[in-house]
């Protein structure tokens, strides 16, 4: 199959055709503007956090006598300074806004040191002295299991019987593995900008997913009405979920300070800090009893998920729930067991991480397939193929919902003829049979990826459509830009709506004063969302102008059209400039908002069961590997991809976010490993020790091919959501690598993630 023509259109809109993004030039330029760029007011301060060194224990005092005598320093803040709620209005209130009475991970900020300028801040946050009584941590989920020591109570998902078809099944495997964490490394790290105005209210700078709840916290923490407090944000360097609810710890902190030292403050975490104090990917251990027949279909599976939260619920809840709801992957579960404990551990609180829950769900089905083709001697593709929904038959979820928009079985058998998956598993055996140091391996996995907020209330958007006298259009949406293209795709569906050349809109920064109690912008559902919203409240104005046009030529206002910066009529054709100054002249109403809320999903919390989503995206990746099994370094020779964005927006927007998601996910399979030490100390946290995917790991051949067809649901513009389901086409990776070890005569079935060089030859026997 050929990619779209990515550079070429016929077509005469702005969607489907690959706009730059609206910041590339401005970003490449460095003439973007992030937080820390902004010009900042007279008397702003700059704030370093206090954190503690120590993973548990009960904090006696504090003194910051030392600190407060250096010259340029203005002040401290701490528990006692919070005007409003000391605990953080986080959902699962959990959380002290500063530390005080008890510390409970390494790293958490117990106060601010203020001063003149940050590098000040910083070296006297550092002579503040603690006094803190250790406790012994729980740094595992197994002993925080064993303790039933837990952010949030368990969940408990079944159908039918797992324990009889377990008993009945001609094989059983059973067995334990775990996943490590992830730290989120956006470019831009974590910052807020606070700025007392007059008579008590706020304006705040934040990077940040959510808005609408940056602003809930700041006004709890101060406690002053909502309308008090104003949040902006024009982009994020990058977010990840890293900036869905951990921002809006700074923006307390910094308004806590900006309210105690009546000035501006501004708080940037450096590298290190930022690595010690906010919470990363969740970690997760399984264990698993499998059964299935001699063809490899499965019959039966109980399986245990420990999430390692760290010290507070967080997002936890969700992030654990959406693992549950995607251990299915791509696969049809008969009989299955699953419960889900949510570990409190003296950790940083972790948190949402593109996949959100669904990386450490999928992973888990991925690798028992890998495991049963083994143990039968299949060919895992074809295990894979045997276990798919299928369209009319095993075709509900272990959660209830039936998979209407099924398409994995054309997909995947699209993806292993473009890739050539079956001759080169023959080559490949040849190789390796020839090769005594360097062992290939390969995998073809699927992604089924549910999108929807799997909290019904939070699918929902509002827009603002601005049309000026000289025909310019403004966009004001809930969402916010954090690198993924949203402003991009929005404006290219209102420039559509209006029939304005793409040039002709505009959209502004995220303000929680121009659409209110927006939600994050997660869940891969930032254009589904406001795209939507936009589209409706620029169709309100092409209405009312549809309306006064059809008055002037006395047709049916059905029978105007809006298409090329032009508005035609039976009578004939305006230019969009000419209509929009003359209707503002008539006192035609040139501007209007938009609200969305997605359509059939509903679940029941208490059992999760129902249909959370609204739709699937699908997509396979097929990857082959290289392993030394002297030194256990690799490389991932060569990836194919075949993904489903229903029909395409943009892109190539699209394609960056499938090279990037898969990029990302390869990291966190393969080189990202989180070291915390005995004391519960972070000893990775930085790019010394931390590594990240170079661009010398992206893959030589990566080639991105886009699955034809429109979304089957109603959905903007037949597209479907992208930022989060590629980062699972990685997997792929994983199971590669097992291959390949298996390949050598290694053990795979013992392999952990991240599989870094180390745990290769580990797993050789090295
Ligand atoms: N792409 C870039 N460049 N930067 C990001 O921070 N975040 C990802 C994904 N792609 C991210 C990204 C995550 S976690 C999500 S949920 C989605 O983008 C959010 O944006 P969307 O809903 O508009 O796709
Ligand atoms: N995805 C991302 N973020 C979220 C979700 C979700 O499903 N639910 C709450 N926050
Ligand atoms: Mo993405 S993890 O839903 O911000």
């Amino acid at each position: 199959m050929n990619a779209p023509d990515h550079t070429i259109t016929t077509l005469p809109l702005a969607a489907g055709t690959s706009r730059v993004h609206e910041s590339a030039r401005a970003q490449v330029a460095g003439l973007a503007t992030y937080v820390d760029d902004m010009p900042e007011v007279r008397g702003t301060l700059h704030a370093a956090p206090v954190c503690s060194p120590v993973a548990r224990g009960r904090l006696r005092g504090l003194d910051a006598t030392a600190a407060l005598a250096m010259p340029g320093v203005r002040g401290f803040v701490g528990a006692a300074d919070v005007p409003g709620d000391p605990i953080l209005a986080a959902f699962g209130h959990d959380e002290p806004v500063f530390a005080h009475d008890t510390v409970q991970h390494v790293g958490q900020v117990v106060g601010l040191v203020l001063a003149d300028d940050v590098m000040t801040a910083r070296r006297a946050a550092r002579l503040v002295k603690l006094d803190i009584e250790p406790l012994p941590p729980v740094l595992t989920v197994h002993e925080a299991h064993a303790r039933q020591q837990y952010v949030l109570p368990p969940v408990h998902v079944a159908r039918g019987d797992a324990a009889a078809a377990l008993a009945r099944a001609p094989h059983v495997l059973e067995d334990s593995f775990e996943v490590g964490g992830q730290e989120h490394f956006y470019l831009e790290g974590q910052v807020a900008y606070v700025l007392p105005l007059e008579q008590n209210q706020w304006w705040v700078c934040s990077s940040t997913q959510h808005p609408g709840e940056v602003q809930h916290w700041v006004a709890h923490a101060l406690r002053v009405p909502n309308h008090a407090v104003t949040v902006e944000c024009r982009r994020m360097g990058g977010g990840f979920g890293g900036k869905e609810t951990q921002a809006g710890h700074l923006a307390v902190w910094a308004a806590v300070a900006a309210n105690k030292l009546g000035c501006p403050v501004k708080l940037r975490l450096d590298r290190d800090d930022d690595f010690q104090i906010t919470g990363k990917r969740h970690p997760f251990a399984y264990s698993y009893r499998v059964g299935f027949d001699g063809s490899g279909l499965l019959c039966g599976l109980q399986l245990t998920m420990l999430a390692n939260c760290g010290f507070s619920a967080d997002l936890s809840g969700p992030v654990a729930d959406r693992a549950i709801f995607h251990v299915d992957n791509a696969y049809f579960l008969q009989d299955v067991a699953i419960s889900s404990y949510r570990c409190k551990t003296n950790l940083q609180s972790h948190t949402a991480f593109r996949g959100f829950g669904g990386p450490q769900g999928v992973i888990v089905i991925e690798r028992i397939l890998g495991d049963i083709a083994r143990h039968l001697g299949l060919d895992p593709l074809d295990v894979r193929l045997r276990n798919l929904y299928g369209t009319n038959e095993r075709h509900v979820t272990h959660y209830q919902m039936p998979v209407e928009d099924n398409i994995l079985d054309p997909l995947i058998t699209t993806l292993a003829q473009t890739s050539r998956y079956r001759e080169r598993r023959q080559q490949i055996a040849a190789f390796n049979a020839e090769s005594p140091v360097i062992k290939k391996g390969l995998a073809l996995t699927p992604v089924k990826f549910g999108i929807s907020f799997t909290a019904t209330l939070f699918n929902q958007a509002g827009a603002l459509v601005h049309v000026y006298t000289d025909g310019s259009v403004m966009v004001n949406h809930g969402g916010t830009e954090m690198g993924q293209g949203l402003n991009t795709k929005v404006a290219q569906i209102v420039a559509d709506e209006l029939g304005v050349p793409f040039e002709r809109v505009v959209c502004t920064a995220a303000d929680t004063s121009k659409v209110p109690n927006a939600s994050a912008t997660a869940a891969s559902s930032g254009t589904d969302l406001n795209g939507r919203a936009a589209q409706f409240a620029a169709r309100h104005v092409r209405d009312n102008l549809a309306a006064f046009v059809a008055g002037l030529d006395g047709c049916g206002a059905g029978a105007v059209r809006f298409a090329g910066g032009e508005i035609h009529t039976p009578k004939g054709t305006r230019r969009w400039e000419d209509v929009v100054g003359a209707a503002y002249a008539n006192r035609i109403q040139l501007w209007s908002d938009g609200f969305y809320r997605t359509p059939k999903i509903h679940y029941d919390k208490t059992t999760l069961t129902g249909r959370p989503f609204y739709y699937f995206a699908y997509g396979a990746a097929c990857s082959e590997v290289a392993i030394d099994t002297l030194t256990g370094e690799y490389r991932v020779l060569a990836v194919d991809i075949l993904h489903d964005v229903g029909h395409s927006i943009n892109p190539a927007l699209d394609i960056g976010q499938i090279e990037g998601g898969f990029v990302q996910g390869m990291g966190w399979l393969t080189t990202e490993q989180l070291v915390w030490n005995a004391k519960g100390q972070l000893t990775t946290h930085a790019p010394s020790t931390y590594k990240i995917p170079t661009t010398g790991d992206v893959p030589r051949h990566l080639r991105v091919d886009l699955w034809p067809e429109a979304n089957r649901e109603d959905n903007v513009h037949g597209s479907k959501a992208v930022g989060e389901p590629p980062f699972m086409l990685a997997i792929s990776v994983y199971e590669a690598l097992r291959d390949a070890i298996d390949q050598a005569g290694g053990d795979a079935g013992s392999v952990n993630a991240p599989v870094t060089a180390e745990e290769v030859l580990r797993a050789l026997g090295g």
